[in-house]
Formats: C-alpha cells, structure tokens, sequence
C-alpha cells in the first residue's frame, strides 16, 4: 500500500488560517454585493487555483449571479510563471453586454492576469473587474489593478486553499508557507 505523506509535513509555517480567510472571503462577499446590486454579474473563476476561493465566496454574495470557468497554464519552472499563456479551457457562456468579475487566486508577476483580461476585454463584457484573494505586489511586472483584494503577503511561495505546488497541496484548509527544499527538490 502506497502511505502518502501528510501535506502539513511540507509547510514551513501556516501564513493564513482558516478564520481568517474566512473572515476577509465574507468582506470582500459584502462589497461585492453592494457594488454589484442591479447588474448582470457573472464571476469567472480562473481554475484550478480559484476553486474553493469561489466555492466559498459565491455563497457570500447574495444577489442573482451566474458563475463560469476558465482554465490557464502559463509555462516555465514550477514555481515561476513564464509570461507565456495558454488556454486550456474557455469560458461556456458569452460575456458580451454582462459584469464580469474575475476570481483569482494569487497576483504574482501579472502575467496570467493580463492575459486573461485581455482575453476577457476582447468579448465586449460591459464591464471587467479583478478579486484576487492574494496579491504578491513585491513580484509584479505587469501592472494590474485589483479592485477587491483579499490579503498582500510577502514574496514566499505560498500552497493551500486551492494553491498548489506540481498539483498538490490545493485540498490544505489554510495557505501555508511550502518548505523551500520541496520545491528546489522537484
Ligand atoms: P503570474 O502570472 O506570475 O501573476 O502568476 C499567477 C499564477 O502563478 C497564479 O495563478 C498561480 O497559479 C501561480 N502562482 C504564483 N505565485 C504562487 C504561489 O505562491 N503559490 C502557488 N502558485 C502561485
Ligand atoms: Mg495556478
């Protein structure tokens, strides 16, 4: 029987709990829905590393929404984006004349983000707007505003809740601190 290591042995230290990820998710929810009443709102959750951030933040805006995918891959080492995008899985329902609101992860280098804004601004939505649960403002090359913005950390490659190293670590209920020796062993 293959015994896997429990993930927790990875993290170096626990960045953000599971309270306070709680907590701020239920904030940015208020603002969205007070700034969202009456529009056609459509949160697009950029996939993989989005997932329990929209699973957790949809059911904290209570107004009538609709909620579409979009997957990503940008190239490069494992733990650095490459400028370099892809698109893996395209949006079901057109945006065109609608308020879209990206949910993202992680804002590191701006990359990913820009491109799918792009990509987005390309359909003719009525409006695009940015949720980036964490911003990394200290790696950024490409400018990007982020009109609600979960938490600011510090430049650490960070895993759980949905973030992921070589696709572990996203089912972590908090975001942790990943030990710098995983990710120069892979
Ligand atoms: P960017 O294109 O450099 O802004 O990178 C954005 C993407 O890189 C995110 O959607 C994540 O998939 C990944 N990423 C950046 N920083 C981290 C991190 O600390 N942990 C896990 N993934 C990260
Ligand atoms: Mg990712």
């Amino acid at each position: 029987m293959i015994r896997l290591r429990p993930p927790a042995e990875d993290i170096a230290r626990i960045l953000i709990d599971e309270a306070t990820i709680a907590a701020k998710v239920a904030e940015l929810g208020a603002r969205i829905a007070a700034d969202y009443e009456n529009k056609d709102l459509i949160l697009v959750s950029v996939l993989k590393g989005s997932l329990p951030f929209m699973a957790d933040l949809m059911r904290r805006i209570p107004l009538p929404l609709a909620v579409d995918f979009l997957e990503v891959s940008s190239y490069g080492r494992a733990t650095e984006s490459s400028g370099v995008v892809r698109i893996l899985k395209d949006l079901a329902h057109p945006i065109e004349g609608r308020d879209v609101l990206v949910i993202e992860d992680v804002l590191d280098t701006g990359f990913t983000l820009n491109y799918v804004l792009e990509h987005l601004r390309g359909q003719h939505p009525a409006s695009v707007q940015l949720c980036a649960l964490l911003d990394k403002p200290a790696r950024r090359i490409v400018p990007i505003s982020i009109q609600y913005r979960g938490f600011e950390i510090p430049d650490e490659f960070v895993v759980g809740y949905g973030l992921d190293h070589a696709e572990r670590y996203r089912n972590l209920p908090y975001i942790g601190v990943l030990r710098p020796e995983i990710y120069r062993s892979t």
